[in-house]
């Protein structure tokens, strides 16, 4: 019996060993003592953003730096709850409610978010053509949409640019799509590989699908300009007709937008891309997300939409969506939810929200230049332009994994080994620390 048991659980990271429990003889205690349920299994690699914290908060050193993980800090490097979210709150706490949602979530919350992508007046929301469910965050969105392109096209690949949120590849891999890639940053001069990237979507297969940052590309705080998002917009579209006469693919956007404001300091500006490839006729997917923009970045609340044909197909898309989140997690938390539909419905504290998202991006803008000029005062050789250049919460360096090394091990600073700083940890306090370090480890480069 134990050796059917043994084997069941045998081998790495994949399938379940239930089933095995209804013929289970003797005591737990018993089945303990012979404890082989779990022999196989090897700790998981560290995250390699998540894990960065949890070594930042190990670390009893007084002038330890965490720029590791994408979260806003203010210039005391503390996490900031928003004004407009403490008035949410205090509105919210005379009325609550804790009954479930439903299972595409907060009506009006995913209402007011999807206004926030699609435009105020979009004729989209007006003819109901949008299906959209409540999701846990960004992370959330990608993932019961990589489900539901795997239940519903399960021949499909997607095409994810390179780098990206290392998690992005997480998500495909665990719904199952097989991943492509395509260029999408340029290491030399520290920018968009435009050539090539406008080659890869040219040459992908009729009808793929791609990921998408809307804004604020990460890790590289590279985007592309508007005119480059209309001539990337051009070449996915889709022109059935001429399909093969022409060289114009049919290919699916799928917009992951975690950082909306934090491009330009405007949420309507930041999404830029995601209207013009409306303009233009495409049927698009879009992840969004309060964690960044909100700083509700543990009430996970954010939004899965996808753009139908007409009312019909969006209701089904709906339906089948939250059929993919019934077994998951049944229906999705109701406070973050409030809080956001209760800021969203109220102009004066959708005013004043949209004051404190410009208030923490032009923070963010105001720590590159304080970074870029500490290094080059202190006579660095290298060129950091491309601090103040890149946007929204990330610089990529350029700095190699044994620099970021030697700063974590030498100046107690944090960060993911492949170069992003996260600009939100940093304030007026510990600039010089950093740029001083920064400087230690690239001036021999
Ligand atoms: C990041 O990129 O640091 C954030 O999006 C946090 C995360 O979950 O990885």
């Amino acid at each position: 019996m134990m050796m059917m048991i043994m084997s069941r659980c045998g081998g790495g990271g994949g399938g379940g060993g239930g089933g095995v429990v209804k013929n289970m003889v003797g005591s737990t205690a018993a089945m303990r003592s012979m404890s082989s349920w779990w022999k196989s299994v090897e700790p998981a690699p560290k995250d390699p953003i998540l894990g960065v914290t949890e070594a930042f908060l190990a670390d009893p050193n007084p002038d330890k730096v965490n720029v590791g993980v994408g979260a806003y800090r203010d210039d005391n490097g503390k996490p900031v709850v928003l004004e407009c979210v403490r008035e949410a709150e205090r509105r919210i706490a005379g009325n609550l409610n804790m009954e479930y949602l439903p299972m595409g979530g907060s009506v009006k919350m995913v209402e007011e978010t999807l206004k926030l992508a699609y435009g105020e007046d979009s004729e989209f929301i007006k003819d109901k053509r949008i299906a959209a469910v409540q999701a846990l965050s960004g992370t959330g969105a990608c993932r019961l949409f990589a489900d539901f392109q795997k239940r519903f096209c399960p021949d499909s690949q997607i095409y994810i640019p390179v780098p990206t949120w290392s998690n992005h590849h997480n998500i495909w891999r665990d719904a199952q799509v097989p991943q492509r890639t395509y260029h999408y940053y340029h290491a030399e001069s520290r920018g968009l590989d435009f050539a090539a990237l406008m080659d890869d979507v040219k040459n992908a297969p009729n009808g793929s699908f791609f990921l998408l940052h809307a804004c604020a590309h990460n890790p590289t705080g590279v985007d592309p300009s508007e005119e480059q998002w209309r001539e990337i917009s051009e070449q996915f579209k889709a022109n059935r007709i001429l399909l093969y006469l022409i060289n114009v693919k049919g290919h699916f956007a799928f917009f992951d937008m975690a950082y909306q404001g934090f491009a330009s300091g405007d949420p309507a500006r930041d999404a830029k891309s995601i209207r013009i490839f409306l303009e233009d006729g495409h049927h698009i997917g879009i992840a969004q997300s309060y964690a960044k923009n909100m700083g509700l970045y543990g009430q996970r609340v954010g939004c899965l939409s996808v753009l139908c044909e007409d009312e019909k197909q969006a209701v089904a898309v709906k339906s089948q969506l939250q059929q993919l989140a019934r077994p998951m997690y049944s229906n999705p938390p109701v406070h973050g939810a409030l809080i956001v539909s209760t800021i969203l419905g109220d102009p004066d504290l959708k005013k004043l929200w949209l004051k404190e998202v410009k208030v923490m991006a032009d923070r963010i803008i105001g720590m590159r230049t304080a970074l870029r000029e500490n290094l080059e005062k202190l006579g660095s050789p290298l060129s950091w332009k491309h601090i103040t250049e890149q946007i929204g919460m990330f610089c990529y360096s350029g700095m190699t994994p044994e620099q970021v090394d030697r700063l974590t091990k030498e100046f107690h600073i944090y960060m993911t080994r492949n170069g992003r700083i996260s600009m939100a940890g940093i304030t007026t306090g510990n600039v010089g620390y950093l740029a001083n370090a920064i400087h230690e480890v690239t001036k021999s480069a």
